[in-house]
């Protein structure tokens, strides 16, 4: 039975539930296919995406805009500035204002309640390109990249070694909803969200999967078939830098704490990489590291994500 999305907002990914990330693997899989063979496939043929950015970005803006022209549409940048929105325009009426032009709006934010009342306010489908709080559409890239190179998501196990962050938010909702084990390691004072481990648990309890949170990336890394890490400090935390680089220094991803993990292990990186603090030259640039398949992967499966949803 096919999965109806239609209109469906996304502003995390504890919004889907498993059929419909399945779908979501499973159209991004066609997507890149017909892509790689050079067929069109022009699903959202005359529509358009409004793009807000509050903060920058070179994937998400990228691979949204290129992903909107070859499904035939087309998507407008927005700088949240140049907005009326930086005038003091509402968040309301900037989305009820921009439902009147665009099927589908798409932003970039500080704080997630921006992204909840663009999705109360918009009468077309909302999705959320990074917040604070997460980073869905990250997290469904993440575990296609995963299914790709492992050809199974349930029963593996990511070690996150980091800040407990929009990135390792998603990467908890994400793993919950497909089985897959995610065990964090982040500094004291730094853990991820005590509720998305409450509502992780509980989604494990049908779907098989375990979430940990610990202080030692050792015990994270060990036997861990996916190593996973992000920056130290995200977009609007630049002012703890100094600090935080203390702080995060023992949590470096090197050729020394790979060791742990399993030989074949995946490692894995939201981008853009601070090299040289949350991981080394050697690891990013190993044989195993598959960096640059996670973000060519934002595009497939925002593709399909577009195409289900618009
Ligand atoms: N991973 C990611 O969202 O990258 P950008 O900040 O470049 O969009
Ligand atoms: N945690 C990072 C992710 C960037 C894609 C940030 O929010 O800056």
């Amino acid at each position: 039975m096919t999965v109806r999305m239609k209109g469906k907002s996304i502003d995390s990914l504890s919004n889907l539930n498993q059929k419909e990330i399945k779908e979501i693997l499973k159209t991004s899989t066609l997507l890149k296919s017909q892509l790689a063979r050079g067929e069109e496939h022009l699903l959202l043929k005359g529509k358009t995406l409004a793009m807000i950015f509050e903060k920058p970005s070179t994937r998400t803006r990228v691979s949204f805009e290129v992903g909107m022209w070859q499904l035939g549409g087309v998507a407008l940048y927005l700088s949240a500035g140049d907005l009326q929105l930086g005038r003091g325009e509402t968040i309301a009426d900037t989305a009820r204002t921009l439902s009147r032009y665009v099927h589908g709006i798409m932003a970039r934010v500080f704080a997630h309640q921006t992204i909840l009342d663009l999705i109360k306010y918009s009468t077309v489908p909302v999705i959320n390109g990074l917040s604070d709080f997460t980073h869905p559409c990250q997290g469904l890239a993440d575990l296609f990249t995963i299914y790709e190179k492992k050809g199974r998501l349930s029963g593996l196990t990511l070690a996150y070694v980091g800040d407990g962050n929009n990135v390792a938010h998603s990467l908890i909702y994400g793993c919950s909803k497909v089985g897959m084990d995610i065990t964090l390691a982040c500094p004291k004072g730094y853990e991820p969200n005590l509720e998305v481990i409450i509502e992780a648990k509980e989604e494990g309890k049908r779907t098989g999967s375990h979430v940990k949170v610990t202080n030692d990336p050792i015990e994270a890394v060990r036997n861990a078939d996916i190593v996973y890490t992000d920056v130290w400090a995200s977009m609007g935390k630049e002012k703890e830098y100094e600090k935080r680089s203390k702080i995060f220094k023992p949590y470096q991803i090197n050729t020394t704490l790979v060791r742990k993990a399993k030989e074949d292990y995946l490692f894995m990186h939201c981008l853009p990489a601070h090299r040289g603090q949350e991981v080394t030259d050697e690891v990013a640039d190993s044989k195993n590291s598959v960096i640059f398949d996670q973000a060519e992967n934002r595009l497939h499966t925002q593709k399909a994500l577009l195409s289900l949803i618009m």
